[in-house]
């Protein structure tokens, strides 16, 4: 070899013994040695406090399957990459956190490990709940150990090849992943109602698992909190926090967004699909004080448009048939000016759900129709029945695009490629 080549040579050679200790360093640094200690029973306070936070953090929507016991694991959660499954929560020995210790359980949530050293798949929103405070993990710890043990396997993933390699997790890692630092000093200046919003909503409520957009690998735009996220396996479309166009909060009193988060509807808006889920399953449980400060938190948002997506031109005689099939289909219940009933049917007429930029809720709705939840504050809400049967893709594009025209505000019509890309026939 010649000799200017050699350096170069050596130098890539280098690079690759060098770059996965890079990685593998990334994965772990931060981490203490850990107690294999496993406590006796907790206090009935610290058990409560846990079940609380369970589910704030809605550990149970994930971690149990439809009709399973409650945290036994075993749920299909969709990826863009493939499907993972949820663990087994409960104390059991061979298959649960039964030989876990709350140190073993901090790394989980912290660090994103498992309790033999396993990377952990960022289904499991550690991404947010590295933001969990170590009394808050033990908490929860001490919540699960109180359960009964129930004997479940957890299911392999789907992930393709490479991507179900620890390597290719421990590269996303090193891109994607810090753990929090585990006693954060809040910027100075904000209350600490503040605070505690902040806590929640980026901790244990993992808002921005939805709410903030994700790249093409998956990973968090953590430059763009709260921008809007567009959900994986059809699920729709979680808009802007930070876009008062969207979902955005800032002009609403702290009373209605606490009504929203309770309840699932207030005299504004009402809530559809996953996130009718999560007001269902965790946000309803919120304590007042709690619930206030993540409205306190979310009004303060620094403003950030969503991202705008080019607006295709209208087609008369599409918006013509919309009409009809509005009225066929929809007057009756949203009313011939789209007027709605108050408290039970939302106004589509200054709704900003229509008006979005992004069409896949509307086209999600009118297809599988959708009930707010019922809670204690709302416990009879009226449905919207789904119309796949009853309308042809050509029809609920017209039909929406019809009601974009009219009450959308200048959003575009909807094409029936919204329609495709939400069958997933169009491989998105
Ligand atoms: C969005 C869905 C989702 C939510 C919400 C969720 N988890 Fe999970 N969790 C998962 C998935 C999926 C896995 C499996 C990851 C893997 O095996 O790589 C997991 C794994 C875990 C593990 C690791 C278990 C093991 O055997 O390694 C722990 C501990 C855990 N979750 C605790 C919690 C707690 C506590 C909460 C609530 C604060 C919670 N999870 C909420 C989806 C979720
Ligand atoms: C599983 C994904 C998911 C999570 C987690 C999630 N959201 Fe949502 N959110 C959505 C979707 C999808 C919508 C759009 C449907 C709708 O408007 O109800 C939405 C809508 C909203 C809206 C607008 C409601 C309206 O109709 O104007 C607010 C406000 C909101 N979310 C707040 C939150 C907060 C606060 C959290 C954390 C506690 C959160 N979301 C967690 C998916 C999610
Ligand atoms: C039987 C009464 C009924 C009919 C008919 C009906 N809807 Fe609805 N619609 C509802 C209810 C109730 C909701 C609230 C559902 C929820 O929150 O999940 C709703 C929600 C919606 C939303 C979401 C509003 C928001 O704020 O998120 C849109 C858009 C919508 N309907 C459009 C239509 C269109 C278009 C048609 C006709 C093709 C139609 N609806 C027919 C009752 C109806």
């Amino acid at each position: 070899m010649k000799a200017w080549l050699r350096w170069p040579a050596a130098g890539a050679a280098l690079m690759l013994v060098l770059a996965p200790l890079v990685v593998a360093w990334l994965n772990v640094r931060g981490e203490e040695p850990l107690s294999d200690a496993v406590p006796g029973p907790a206090p009935a306070a610290q058990i409560q406090r846990g079940a609380y936070l369970a589910q704030v953090g809605n550990c149970m929507a994930c971690h149990t399957q439809a009709g399973g016991a409650p945290f036994a694991g075993g749920r299909a959660i969709d990826t863009p990459f493939g499907t993972v499954y949820s663990s087994n929560l409960t104390p059991d020995m061979q298959t649960g956190l039964g030989r876990w210790s709350p140190d073993h359980f901090w790394r989980a949530l912290h660090h994103g490990r498992s309790r033999d050293g396993r990377l952990l798949n960022p289904a499991f929103p550690y991404t947010e709940f590295t933001r969990i405070s170590r009394q808050d993990s033990d908490d929860l710890y001490a919540y699960l150990h109180s359960l009964p043990a129930q004997s479940q396997a957890q299911p392999p993933s789907t992930l393709r090849w490479p991507l179900d390699t620890p390597w290719a997790l421990a590269l996303w890692r090193a891109l994607y992943f810090r753990a929090a630092d585990p006693s954060p000093q809040g910027p100075a200046g904000q209350s600490a109602e503040w605070q505690r919003g902040a806590y929640l909503v980026n901790g244990l409520g993992h808002c921005g698992a939805c709410h903030t957009p994700r790249d093409r690998l998956g990973g968090l735009r953590s430059g763009e909190p709260f921008r809007g996220g567009l959900l994986p396996a059809r699920q729709g479309y979680a808009p802007a926090l930070s876009d008062p166009a969207e979902a955005g909060v800032m002009d609403w009193p702290v009373e209605d967004i606490v009504a929203l988060l309770k309840t699932g509807i207030n005299g504004r808006a009402v809530v559809s699909g996953p996130m009718a889920e999560v007001v269902f399953r965790s946000t309803r449980f919120l304590q007042e004080a709690d619930a206030r400060a993540m409205a306190v938190y979310l009004k303060s948002l620094p403003v950030q448009a969503a991202r705008t997506l080019p607006v295709p031109p209208r087609w008369p005689a599409q918006l013509q048939l919309g009409r009809q099939l509005y009225e066929h289909h929809c007057a009756q219940c949203h009313g011939e000016q789209g007027q709605g009933v108050p408290g039970a049917y939302p106004a589509l007429a200054g709704n900003r759900a229509v008006a979005m930029g992004q069409p896949a809720n509307l086209v999600r709705i009118v297809l599988d129709g959708g009930y707010p939840p019922a809670t204690p504050g709302h416990p009879r809400p009226h449905g919207m029945p789904p119309l796949r049967q009853q309308l042809s893709d050509e029809e609920v594009a017209a039909v929406l695009s019809y009601v974009r025209d009219r009450w959308g505000d200048g959003a575009g019509p909807v094409s029936s490629l919204d329609l495709l890309r939400d069958r997933g026939t169009d491989g998105f």
